[in-house]
């Protein structure tokens, strides 16, 4: 039986091409809902995105429901100098026919997770905590209902992309990701630390457009856009993809290794705000609250992405 995730998101080309692995593999996920948030762009767009990446690959049925466009406690921070404008530079798709859904992504969540049967229902976030960390405090009940949560989210070797300290997802929303670690909901996260091992290398985007397809050539003019930013920042090759890794470890779990460990977030200092201190030596005795990935098989992530985007 496929099993059934929530992925909530603000679209951002990797998050489209996550939206598009999880659509592209109805056998072992079925995407119940798709829920957006403010995040690398504003709220209107990333909630018109994810429904531009549905039509894309053939599921206008796919429900889409708008959250909250705004951080917890805090004014928003977009990301526009890394994805673009709309949030999805590189390509231009259509504007969405399907509509969104008249329910507030919050509630959406709740009354799905009191709906469906306890330990049913993944959830997988790939932008700023936001939309979870406010269904469970609206909803308190609802944390011990969810399967698993698979995000990604923070780092610890590699720090920061959006500050030296701290990750983008993370340091948009702090108070956010400080409920949903400390929640008790079993998690899996993928940090920088993994995600910057998936370089979208130059065979890897010719892999894409070699699929000979639409949505092959999309994504490789995704990928091709956003990598200017991390070429001219760290030298690398290309860009990281980073929100694929949380549908690819759904799919693939052997593909990434973690260690099981305390994981707390800074919400108070100006100059960490937004920092996942993550125990990875041990040397607290804080619990263990999250399976922090550390590495990843970029050539096996990439293969799976690649064929999987082929069936669209
Ligand atoms: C994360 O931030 C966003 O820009 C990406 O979509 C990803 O979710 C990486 O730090
Ligand atoms: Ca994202």
């Amino acid at each position: 039986m496929a099993r059934r995730i929530i992925i909530d998101t603000d679209p951002g080309q990797d998050d489209a091409v996550a939206i598009l692995l999880a659509l592209a593999s109805p056998d072992e996920l079925e995407v119940v809902g798709i829920t957006c948030v403010a995040g690398n762009v504003p709220l209107a767009l990333t909630s018109a995105n994810a429904r531009k990446v549905c039509e894309l690959a053939g599921r206008a049925d796919v429900p889409v429901f708008a959250g909250c466009d705004a951080p917890l406690e805090r004014a928003l921070v977009t990301a526009e100098h890394v994805h673009g404008k709309t949030g999805l530079d590189g390509v231009e798709l259509p504007d969405p026919a399907m509509p969104l859904q008249d329910a507030h992504a919050v509630d959406f969540l709740i009354d799905t997770l009191r709906r469906e049967p306890a330990g049913s229902i993944t959830l997988c976030p790939l932008g700023p905590l936001t939309n979870i960390a406010t269904a469970f405090r609206k909803a308190p009940d609802i944390a011990g209902r969810v399967a698993e949560i698979v995000l990604m989210g923070g780092a610890y070797f590699e720090v920061g992309n959006i500050t030296p300290a701290a990750e983008f997802n993370i340091y948009v929303d702090p108070e956010a990701a400080d409920i949903v670690f400390k929640s008790g909901v079993p998690l899996v996260v993928m940090p920088l630390d993994v995600t910057h091992k998936a370089l979208v290398t130059a065979p890897r985007v010719a892999a894409f457009a070699g699929l000979g397809s639409h949505v092959g050539e999309v994504v490789a003019s995704w990928t091709h856009f956003f990598e200017r930013f991390d070429v001219a920042k760290y030298g690398s090759e290309g860009a990281p993809l980073h929100d694929p890794t949380v549908i690819a470890y759904l799919l693939q779990p052997g593909l990434f290794e973690g260690r099981h460990i305390n994981v707390e977030i800074e919400t108070q200092s100006p100059l960490t705000r937004g920092m996942t201190v993550a125990d990875w030596w041990g040397v607290t005795d804080r619990p263990a609250n999250a399976t922090f990935m550390g590495d990843i098989d970029a050539d096996g992530f990439f293969a799976l992405l690649t064929e999987r985007l082929g069936r669209l």
